[in-house]
């Protein structure tokens, strides 16, 4: 996800900004930019691509006095990969850059096009620096200026702003996007997007806090809260291990990825949700014109995702939905109709087998759309349409926040469809948005949980397999948690759907076949319940996840109550993925990068 730096001394600053866009390479991005003020006078260098390229651009540039200066790698999410796109985005004396999203750009970009201002980009961003420009011809202070702009945003936010009049001051905000700044004993000021570009420049940093906002001098470091209240610093010691800063403390970037899930979910959802509608800015309203059916392609994790999607779409949109692994569909000569609208799901956009299945509709006339995490990839470029799930970089192998996303996703398209269907009323739209909203706070991981699956978890490293198994949507959960263990533990585990097991697999029922039963109170309980019953009266070890006691279990993993069956979806997500990845220590494997996988399968 994109990266915030500034910067504040007598050092050289060009190499400061590089080199701290450098350490957040990590985090993923598709172009970057910086923008210096010396001696009166802006510079600015923008660069799609990698780093070096903005290396290149700016190798002339010397910075060898005073001067303020701000940095951004950028992720795409409005508007696509180009320099004009980039950050810092510049008004007549300004500039700016921010991470996050500001859901009411469109408002306010509105009224500045009214008040005669050209737009560069098509970015949610640039309407933050030409707002504060209008503001200082009103208030006539810099600082004044800024503070009401903020106000009048909505959204997520980490923000820096310079400007031309004040040539000793870099403007910061907070909201939803994380930023720290640190200070050293040269009265520098460095600002980041995480502690790792702050490593060996400062010794104290400060965390801001939701709603911070002020600036920083030479001298001072200005921080006011939401309320307008002005804060002292709370500084902290920095860390100085690289590796650790980049996993925020965590012991493996599956775990960070996991307690992330909070975080890009929100991400997900910006701008997308309003009162009883779900909008997607980048779908052309045309591209469901004439489609009758849907079909989804894809590999692995995101595979299961789409199935879910094939509930929800036939559930809530009515639509009729089919689902095919991208590496069977290739080869099976499939009938394809141009009523239909072809889907692929694609974590890297790069998968090849998925990629070539694009490839296959797309030469039988069928419109397309892509869901993906990584802009400007090959299903990118490729597809009609495309959905961004904004998960940022995912590091461990074994998908999480990447599969969280995708679901999101998908339930807010399958309202999106609802709507164009008229399937369901207003009413029970604006009642999913209601839960929608409520999804980051569904996959939050408590220390509770955390802490009662890492003592279960030593109960179930051996044996001679397990089975996950759901009902419905917990049916595509119940593979994916599978999933996660075999990737990570190595150990032999199938997803099956509930009803089957007396299908055959009962028949390996023992002490020592773990069954991982997903049930949820708001779908279907009572039918699940039985099937579990069924192994139990059999001798297998069950661990229940569900928010109902259930006195037939071995163990239970508690979730939080909810009000409906998509939130203990994404409760019990968590709970396997947390079970998987505390197996997965337990054996001491390598969590992150586990034995025979890749992370993004490029070849058949
Ligand atoms: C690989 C990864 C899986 C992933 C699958 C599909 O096998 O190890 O985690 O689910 O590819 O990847 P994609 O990028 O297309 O979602």
């Amino acid at each position: 996800m994109c990266g915030i730096v500034g910067y504040l001394g007598q050092k050289n600053s060009k190499e400061i900004l590089l080199g701290g866009l450098k350490e957040l390479e990590y985090r993923g991005y598709d172009s970057a930019g910086i923008a210096v003020l010396q001696d009166g006078k802006f510079e600015s260098f923008k660069a799609i691509g990698k780093l070096i390229n903005l290396e290149e651009k700016t190798k002339n540039f010397v910075t060898d006095k005073f001067s303020i200066g701000i940095g951004h790698t950028r992720w795409a999410t409005h508007g696509k990969p180009t320099e004009l796109n980039a950050h810092p985005h510049i008004g007549s004396e300004s500039y700016v850059v921010h991470n996050g999203i500001i859901e009411n750009y469109a408002a306010l970009k509105t009224e500045l096009l009214k008040d005669g201002i050209t737009f560069l980009s098509q970015t949610d961003t640039e309407v933050i620096v030409h707002q504060f420009e209008k503001n200082l011809k009103i208030t006539k202070s810099s600082f004044e200026a800024f503070k009401k702009t903020i106000s009048q945003l909505e959204g997520a936010y980490a923000i820096l702003l310079v400007t031309k009049g004040k040539e000793k001051t870099i403007f910061f905000a907070k909201n939803g996007s994380p930023m720290l700044v640190g200070v050293n004993a040269e009265n520098e000021k460095y600002f980041a997007s995480s502690d790792t570009p702050l490593i060996g420049h400062c010794t104290d940093v400060n965390y801001f806090e939701d709603g911070d906002y002020g600036y920083v001098t030479p001298d001072e470091l200005a921080i006011f809260s939401k309320d307008g209240k002005k804060q002292e610093p709370k500084f902290t010691k920095l860390s100085t291990n690289k590796l650790s800063a980049q996993k925020d403390g965590f012991r493996f970037f599956m775990e960070k990825e996991i307690y992330e899930q909070v975080d890009v979910i929100a991400d997900t959802l910006l701008g997308r949700l309003h009162d009883n509608e779900v909008l997607f800015d980048e779908l052309d309203p045309t591209l469901f014109e004439g489609i009758n059916e849907i079909k989804l392609c894809a590999c692995g994790t995101s595979y299961h995702s789409a199935l879910t999607a094939t509930y929800l779409f036939e559930r809530y949109s009515k639509i009729k939905t089919s689902i095919e692994v991208a590496s069977e569909f290739r080869y099976r000569s499939p009938i394809m109709s141009k009523d239909t609208l072809f889907v692929v799901i694609s974590q890297s956009g790069e998968t090849a087998d998925t990629l070539e299945t694009l490839k296959m509709a797309k030469a039988a006339g069928l419109k397309t759309l892509v869901i993906c995490n990584v802009d400007n990839s090959s299903m990118v470029r490729l597809a009609d349409a495309c959905i961004l799930t904004r998960a940022g970089v995912e590091k461990g192998v074994a998908s999480t926040k990447a599969f969280a996303t995708q679901v999101t996703v998908f339930w807010m398209l399958s309202l999106y469809l609802a709507k164009k269907n008229k399937a369901l009323s207003n009413e029970e739209i604006a009642r999913q948005i209601t839960l929608l909203r409520e999804v980051p706070a569904s996959v939050k991981v408590s220390d509770d949980m955390h802490e009662r699956i890492k003592r279960l978890s030593k109960r179930y490293l051996h044996g001679h397999g397990f089975f996950f198994i759901g009902r419905d949507v917990f049916y595509p959960l119940a593979l994916e948690g599978a999933l996660k263990l075999k990737e990570i533990s190595y150990l032999h585990a199938e997803g099956y759907p509930s009803g089957e097991m007396k299908h055959g697999p009962i028949a390996l029922a023992d002490p020592e076949l773990f069954t991982i039963a997903l049930l949820p109170q708001h779908l279907l309980y009572d039918k699940a319940k039985s099937n579990v019953e069924e192994l139990s009266a059999r001798d297998s070890t069950i661990c229940a996840i569900s928010a109902v006691e259930f006195d037939k279990a071995d163990d239970f993993i508690a979730i939080n109550k909810c009000k409906d069956y998509m939130l203990e979806f994404f409760e019990m997500m968590v709970a396997v993925q947390v079970l998987s990845l505390e197996i997965s220590v337990r054996l001491g494997n390598d969590v992150d990068m586990p034995r025979n996988l890749a992370k993004s399968v490029t070849v058949e």
